[in-house]
Order: C-alpha cells, then sequence, then structure tokens
C-alpha cells in the first residue's frame, strides 16, 4: 500500500470514529414534561432573606432538595385535616354526655411521632426539640436514655463548646467528658446524681406503698415534674402531657443512677412492658401519623416499630447520616420501613442526609415555627336554625363534622375555619339569626373569648346551605366568596 493509500484509510477510520462520536455526544432529547422543574438557586441580588434562603433550597438540587421536601412532608402532617381527608372516617367522636353543654373535643389531627438521639440534646439542637414540645407540636416522643438525662443535666450545669481534637487522657485528667466537640464537666454528673437519688427513693417509696407500676416514659414524665425548669424538654413534656419513651433507659448516667440506687435502696422496678403497649397504641388509634425522626439506632426503630402497629407511618421524615450499605437500620431508607409495613404504600417519605444540628433549625422555621402562628385551626361553629333539612344534606364528611344535635333546633359542628380567619368564629344559620342568639350560643358554649361571631344565611347572601355544602374552599374562588361573605357579617 503507498503513502497515499495509507493516509485515505487512515481519514475513513477517523471519519468513522468521528461520527460515533459526533452520534454520542449529539443524542438528542426527548421533550422534558411540562412539570419538569428547573434547577435554581438563590439569588443574593435579592437581598438576604434567610426564609428564601430556606425556601430556594427544594429547587437547588442534592440534600438541599431533600431539605426542601422534608419541609413540605412535615407541613402535609401539621396541615392534614380530617375533614379534607375522604380516605380517613369522619370523627365520632361525641361530646361527652354527662356535661352535654361542653364544647366537643378538637377533631384527631395527625399524631406525630417525634425521635432524637441523645447527642441532639447535649447539642443546641435541644433548645429547637424543647420549642416544640413548649408548644404542643409534637405529640409522642422516643429518645434514648443520654436524651433524657442530658435535658435534665443542663438544668444542673452547663455543656461547653470545646473541639473534636482535645486528646482524651488530658480530658479525663481534667474531669471532662467530651461529646463529639462539646464537654460536658463531670461535676454536672455528680449534681445529677444529687439530684435523682431522692427522686427514685420517692419512687420506690410510692412502688411500695401505693402500688404505683413505674415505666420509662412515667419515670421520665416524674422527673420532668421535679425538675421544673421551662428550660427543659421534660419540663414541658410533663406540663403538657407529651409521654416521652425511652425502651433502653439504662443505657446512660440514669443507667448508673439507678444501679447505685439498687445498692442503697433496692428494689425499684422500671417496666418497659407497659410503655410498649402505650406507644403502639398511640399509633393503633391514631386516626393519621407522621414520624420525623432525628437520628438512627433505637429511637428511630422504636417510633417506626410502633407504626408497624397501624400498618405503617402516613408520613415521615427522617433525617441522619447513615447509610444503607451495611444493613444497619440506622442507615436504612424509607423504603426498606414501606417493605415491613412501618411506612404506607402511598406516602411520600423523604430522607435527608445531613447532621441535624445544621439542617434541623432550618426546617422548624419553616414548618412547626410558620405554622405555630395559624393555631387554634379548629373552632365551634353554632348553627341555629328552625329548618334542620338543609344542613341534614351537608357533606359533614368533607366539611363540617356534626358533632351531636341538641333538643330543639341547636346544632354543633365542628370545622375548620382558618381558612376564613384564625379564632373561634360561631356561625348564624339560614334565616336571619338574632345576635341575642348567637350570644347565647357563646355563653352556652363558654366561648367568651371567641374573637369572631357573625350570622349569616339572609337574603343578602349566600345560603348557609351554599356556604357550607358542595365544595366549598375547595377553589380559590369559593375561598374568596366565603371570605368576603365573613366580612360582610355582623361581628360582636
Ligand atoms: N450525649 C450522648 O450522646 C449520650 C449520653 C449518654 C448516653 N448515651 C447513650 O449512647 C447510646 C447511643 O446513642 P443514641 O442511640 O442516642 O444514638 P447514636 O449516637 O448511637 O447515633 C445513632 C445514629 O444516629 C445518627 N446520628 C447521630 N447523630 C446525628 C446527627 N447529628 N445528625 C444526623 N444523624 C445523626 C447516626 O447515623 C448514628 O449512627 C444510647 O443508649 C444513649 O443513651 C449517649
Amino acid at each position: 500500500m503507498d503513502l497515499l493509500q495509507q493516509d485515505q484509510k487512515k481519514l475513513g477510520n477517523n471519519l468513522d470514529t468521528v461520527s460515533i462520536a459526533v452520534e454520542a455526544v449529539m443524542k438528542p432529547s426527548v421533550e422534558m414534561p411540562a412539570s419538569a422543574v428547573s434547577v435554581k438557586g438563590y439569588d443574593f441580588n435579592n437581598g438576604i432573606d434567610h426564609g428564601a434562603v430556606i425556601r430556594s433550597m427544594i429547587t437547588t438540587g442534592f440534600q438541599a432538595t431533600s431539605v426542601g421536601e422534608s419541609i413540605c412532608e412535615i407541613n402535609r402532617m401539621i396541615n392534614w385535616r380530617i375533614e379534607d381527608d375522604p380516605s380517613v372516617p369522619a370523627d365520632d367522636s361525641l361530646p361527652d354526655p354527662d356535661n352535654p353543654n361542653a364544647p366537643p373535643p378538637p377533631p384527631p389531627k395527625c399524631k406525630i411521632f417525634f425521635g432524637y438521639t441523645s447527642n441532639m440534646i447535649s447539642s443546641g439542637l435541644r433548645e429547637s426539640i424543647r420549642y416544640l414540645v413548649e408548644h404542643k407540636q409534637v405529640d409522642v416522643i422516643v429518645t434514648s436514655a443520654g436524651g433524657v438525662e442530658e435535658d435534665f443535666i443542663k438544668c444542673l450545669g452547663s455543656t461547653f463548646l470545646a473541639s473534636f481534637n482535645v486528646p482524651g487522657k488530658e480530658l479525663r485528667d481534667k474531669g471532662l467528658n467530651r461529646i463529639g466537640n462539646l464537654v460536658v464537666p463531670n461535676a454536672n454528673y455528680c449534681a445529677f446524681e444529687d439530684w435523682v437519688m431522692p427522686i427514685l427513693d420517692e419512687m420506690l417509696d410510692e412502688q411500695k406503698t401505693k402500688g404505683i407500676s413505674w415505666t420509662p416514659s412515667k419515670m421520665i414524665h416524674r422527673l420532668g415534674q421535679k425538675i421544673n425548669d421551662p428550660s427543659s424538654v421534660a419540663y414541658w413534656a410533663y406540663k403538657n402531657d407529651i409521654p416521652i419513651y425511652c425502651p433502653a433507659i439504662t443505657d446512660g448516667s440514669l443507667g448508673d443512677m439507678i444501679y447505685f440506687h439498687s445498692f442503697r435502696n433496692p428494689g425499684l422496678i422500671i417496666d418497659i412492658a407497659a410503655d410498649i403497649r402505650s406507644i403502639n397504641n398511640h399509633a393503633v388509634y391514631a386516626k393519621k401519623t407522621g414520624m420525623v425522626i432525628l437520628g438512627g439506632g433505637v429511637i428511630k426503630h422504636h417510633i417506626c416499630n410502633a407504626n408497624l402497629m397501624r400498618n405503617g407511618a402516613d408520613f415521615s421524615v427522617y433525617i441522619n447520616t447513615g447509610q444503607e450499605f451495611d444493613g444497619s437500620d440506622a442507615g436504612a431508607r424509607p423504603d426498606e420501613a414501606v417493605s415491613w409495613g412501618k411506612i404506607k404504600i402511598e406516602a411520600k417519605p423523604v430522607k435527608v442526609y445531613a447532621d441535624a444540628t445544621i439542617v434541623f433549625p432550618l426546617i422548624v422555621a419553616e414548618t412547626f415555627a410558620a405554622n405555630r402562628d395559624a393555631a387554634p385551626v379548629y373552632t365551634y361553629v353554632a348553627v341555629y336554625s328552625t329548618d334542620i333539612a338543609p344542613f341534614a344534606r351537608m357533606d359533614h364528611h368533607q366539611y363540617a363534622l356534626l358533632s351531636r344535635s341538641f333538643p330543639g333546633v341547636l346544632w354543633r359542628f365542628k370545622i375548620n375555619l382558618t381558612r376564613i380567619s384564625q379564632g373561634t368564629v360561631f356561625l348564624g344559620a339560614e334565616g336571619a339569626v338574632p345576635v341575642a342568639a348567637v350570644r347565647e350560643a357563646m355563653l352556652r358554649f363558654n366561648m367568651a373569648n371567641s374573637d369572631k361571631c357573625f350570622s349569616g344565611g339572609s337574603v343578602n347572601q349566600p345560603s348557609v346551605e351554599q356556604q357550607w355544602t358542595g365544595t366549598l374552599y375547595n377553589t380559590p374562588n369559593q375561598y374568596k366568596q366565603a371570605a368576603q361573605w365573613s366580612q360582610l357579617d355582623t361581628y360582636v
């Protein structure tokens, strides 16, 4: 082959190679669906707006998007309302028959199971956790022993910032205990011993003399009462009657105290069987459940396992650094829990891979803290009518949960009115309702704190039936109509 032929051959081969490369690089794409979301982060030309920075995370990608999705999932938990969810049977709770004039209990909300590992309480995340408990924004808590005792220990002495790198020997010589880049003086644990021992004596005494059967949650409730310090998570859990479960309560300083106590004053029994029944029942009897779990290990599994008893939680957010390649439960993604029936198949669970100390306060800012001002969500509506027929046709399941009919003409409904306004509202019924009758209803239901009261159904306004039936509030227009109507009404 002469040189020319060799050149042509090379060129031919190259042309083939180039065309393959061109085809590979220029591979045509399908049209993206209209629903596809463009990636976009926060533009600081818009000023320093921390809220907007957090809200931009969902379109930022990677774990920022997971943070955004966790915010959406938690807001779904918070805003779930039974009357909006046809898949859940209507609330059938009736007012106390012995006290028929008392307002009925509020309709059930999504029960939020909240878990955190011990080190979260050692860290400044304790303040975010306390906020949620103080404002009754979570319903059932699970933590590990350190998550219980570090909360009390912080009431007795400070935990200090240090470094991950201080040598253990140096710290041991100084009587300082390291948790990551924090240190806790050993003196704090000595103070804890002085504080807790007399309470263990008291508990043992009550066990012997009053037959009290202690469980970890009852013990934590008692300690929360005793600490009497509003900086404490357990104090607010005690005040707000929010149970804190701790199945491994002996695996920490509390266990050390129980051990020492068993020599000094033996006989204290702490029954974990009663607590498993109690936490599982919380899941079983809830209309809807959500899980917010910071970290892994026992606390994560204990919450998920309780939710297995109801064939899965409806909403879930995991925030942890665990990985699944080792088969650990700590690292298991929500989909593994779906396979066990611990998260519902139709749920949209989120896992955020992050240090919870960084992301959880941001998430609280856009969920629990942001929603706090929206409370109270439910209110009571007294309807006076000479003709109850229209109300009988109401779609109670979706809009108004009929609690009870009273002799005569008074019907009482529980309605979610945050979409109109906040506060308690009494709504007069079809036909002109005398303001006096509404006032009487307010007195009767002990609703003197109602901040708005109005009557409706007069000739100038849509009838009550129009307002409260059909798909009221399902469209922005109807929402607007209702809002206008409420403004037109007679405020007392
Ligand atoms: N302050 C303390 O940490 C402390 C104090 C006393 C006793 N203890 C005991 O140590 C034992 C183990 O503690 P534990 O079960 O609470 O949890 P852990 O510290 O063993 O953590 C469990 C998993 O949670 C995840 N995790 C932990 N910290 C995280 C973070 N900041 N962000 C995201 N994910 C995180 C990780 O995947 C980790 O493997 C418990 O029995 C506890 O009572 C701990």
